[in-house]
């Protein structure tokens, strides 16, 4: 540590090996307790807590003084280490067996009353963002703040001794790929140009490898102006990487050593490699491309056997492009009328227009409305299908893929939880592999890239490019999944300039746009760059799941709310009328 002349040692470090030890400490007053006219404090710093104690016969100046210090106040103290009597022995701390009777305190600061109770667990979030800086003195808050620093350190240190170089890319940019809403910066200096800030720095890192610089990563701010949930902020952090002259598996390869160092610094092994999964066949097992294998509940096919039955409604579905999965329910038969309509009405709100059961009896009778559509034999290969036996029951959804992917993913997950199914101890990664590199939009009413339009397609698959069979061109993109939550994602990238201009053409932009928008990197394509991919992590989630903590506000050090507020500093924030000219800007807001 920093030794100076107001602390050399750490509150938190103080054990029976520093018993006559002459020491500086200085820290907050977390407690302040008054044992029969002797005054305790509990004296806390970064690193820990250390008890002192001040007794009118044995150190009656600082007691005097003691007795004017209040929770929360900046002190010094110089001292002697002591041994404590061994029935005050206190478990809870590393320095529970020590403590100091001080020679002389100095109170360094005054606070007044704070305006919660650091430890009290039912302070709510906006009072703890509100005052941050105190939130940060909580021991929760602290440690996961140093894992974090711990964990970009493991990053760091893997990354430097694979020759990666650490490089800056700018934050006022044009705009990028990421496909989220851009945050605009206006521009004084050219009247009506913006800025955008980066949702990754995608392109930058492209032309790293286009400036020849083989490895690049970085510890990198991202803006994306997205509604916000627990695992979203608006701005985040990723570890970004790229590297020239590599595939598919070679990027697997360094990212898996990169994420055992990284869950190594959390006191976590995890051995790759990991398992790769096509996406297809996540969303056909899981109906999810994050999906969390902790636990089984895996979904089944019946469309087939509904297209030989005369469930009309169902079949007129699959005939229009729809599927049909279901999901079977170990022991589901006891389910009461309400859990049933209870679990009907989940599936409604995720999107479901009707959510088909079939329960299978104790007594080997099967009861379901959908039965009278079906042949007793359909109905035994249906029950063959989803492995169901006496006591179970099924649930089948048939819509548009998409739709009867994401209603029964997350039925999934919601029996998962709600049937405690998740084996929290388990750290399941794996990799996503073969995404479709376009995804129609009904929102926009055209194909847009699943990751983001310098993504290479598979060189099988150019010809559906050109021919417009856009929906079957896949792209050699991988997200890594752990525990059903997306880590990262990246790809191999397109080095062709020619390609580069198809991909632009297929997800609808003229080649004017193209060129407004990206004709920078176009142009750079053309000027010899080498095969290159990358990958990036978003560092925030990282952090929080290996915190054990549900959002990633709870590892950010200055994180905004879901209205994407800093409750704090009350940013955002208006601006002055002057501000506005010099910007060019008007605004359409009348002050209230
Ligand atoms: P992508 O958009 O998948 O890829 O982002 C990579 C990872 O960043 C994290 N992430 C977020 N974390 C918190 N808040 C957000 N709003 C947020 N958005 C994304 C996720 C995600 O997996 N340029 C590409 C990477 C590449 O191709 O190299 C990119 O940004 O964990
Ligand atoms: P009925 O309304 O009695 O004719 O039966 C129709 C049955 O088909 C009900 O059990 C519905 O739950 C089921 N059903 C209708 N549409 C769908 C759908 N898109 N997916 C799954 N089941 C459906």
């Amino acid at each position: 540590m920093i030794k100076t002349r107001m602390k050399d040692h750490n509150c938190g470090e103080l054990n029976l090996n520093n018993i006559d030890e002459y020491v500086t400490l200085s820290g907050w007053v977390a407690t302040i307790r008054d044992l029969g006219g002797i005054l305790f404090i509990e004296l806390r710093d970064r690193s820990g807590f250390f008890q002192l104690v001040a007794n009118p016969q044995i150190n009656p100046d600082v007691h005097k003084i003691f007795e004017k210090i209040k929770s929360e106040y900046v002190i010094t103290v110089k001292g002697k280490v002591t041994k404590r009597p061994e029935e005050t022995y206190n478990e809870k701390y590393p320095t529970g067996q020590v403590e100091m009777y001080p020679e002389s305190v100095e109170i360094l600061s005054e606070a007044k009353t704070l305006p919660f109770v650091l430890d009290d667990e039912n302070v709510s979030e906006d009072v703890r963002l509100k005052y941050r800086y105190l939130d940060i003195r909580r021991d929760a808050m602290k440690s996961k703040l140093i894992l974090r620093h711990n964990i970009v350190q493991a990053v760091r240190n893997y990354l430097n001794g694979l020759d990666f170089l650490e490089v800056e890319t700018p934050i006022l940019i044009k705009t990028t790929p990421e496909g989220a809403r851009d945050y605009l910066v206006p521009s004084r200096v050219q009247e009506g140009k913006f800025y955008a800030l980066p949702q990754s720095p995608q392109i930058f890192k492209q032309l790293l490898m286009v400036g020849g610089l083989e490895r690049y990563y970085q510890i990198a701010k991202c803006f994306r102006d997205e509604d916000l949930r627990a695992d979203r902020q608006p701005e985040f952090t990723q570890i970004d990487m790229e590297m020239s002259f590599v595939e598919q598996q070679d990027v697997i390869k360094v990212v898996e050593g990169l994420l055992v160092d990284a869950f190594k610094a959390a006191g976590v092994e995890i051995k790759p490699p990991f398992i790769q999964m096509p996406w297809q066949e996540a969303m056909d097992r899981y109906g999810s491309d994050k999906p969390d294998t902790r636990f089984g509940l895996e979904l089944f096919d019946i469309g087939d056997i509904i297209l030989q039955s005369n469930f009309e409604i169902v079949k007129n579905t699959l005939l229009n492009g729809g599927i049909v999965r279901g999901i079977r329910i170990p022991g589901g038969a006891k389910f009461s009328r309400k859990d049933i309509d209870d679990i009907t009405k989940l599936a409604v709100s995720f999107g479901a227009k009707a959510l088909a059961n079939i329960i299978y009896n104790e007594d080997g009778t099967a009861k379901s409305p959908v039965l009278k559509f079906v042949t007793d034999e359909q109905a035994k290969q249906i029950q063959e299908r989803a492995q169901a036996e006496a006591g179970d029951i099924i649930f089948f959804v048939a819509d548009k893929p998409k739709l009867v992917y994401d209603i029964m993913g997350r039925l999934r997950l919601h029996f998962g939880k709600s049937l405690n199914l998740i084996d929290e101890n388990k750290h399941n990664l794996l990799w996503v592999v073969d995404f479709p590199m376009f995804e129609w939009s009904d929102e926009e009413g055209r194909y847009m890239a699943m990751h983001h339009p310098f993504t290479s397609p598979c060189i099988e698959d150019l010809d559906k490019l050109n021919s417009g069979d856009l929906g079957n061109v896949k792209s050699i993109a991988y997200d890594i999944v752990y525990n059903g939550t997306e880590l990262g994602g990246g790809s191999v990238r397109i080095h062709s300039s020619e390609v580069q201009k198809a991909i632009f053409k297929a997800l609808g932009l003229t080649e004017e746009e193209a060129k407004e928008k990206f004709g920078f990197m176009v142009n750079a394509l053309q000027y010899g760059t080498p095969p290159h991919a990358g990958l990036a992590i978003g560092l925030d989630r990282l952090v929080a799941l290996l915190a054990r903590t549900d959002s990633i506000r709870d590892v950010i050090a200055f994180p905004k709310n879901s209205g994407a507020k800093d409750l704090m500093s009350d940013a955002p924030g208006e601006a002055s009328l002057q501000q506005l000219r010099e910007l060019h800007l008007k605004s359409t807001v009348t002050k209230k």
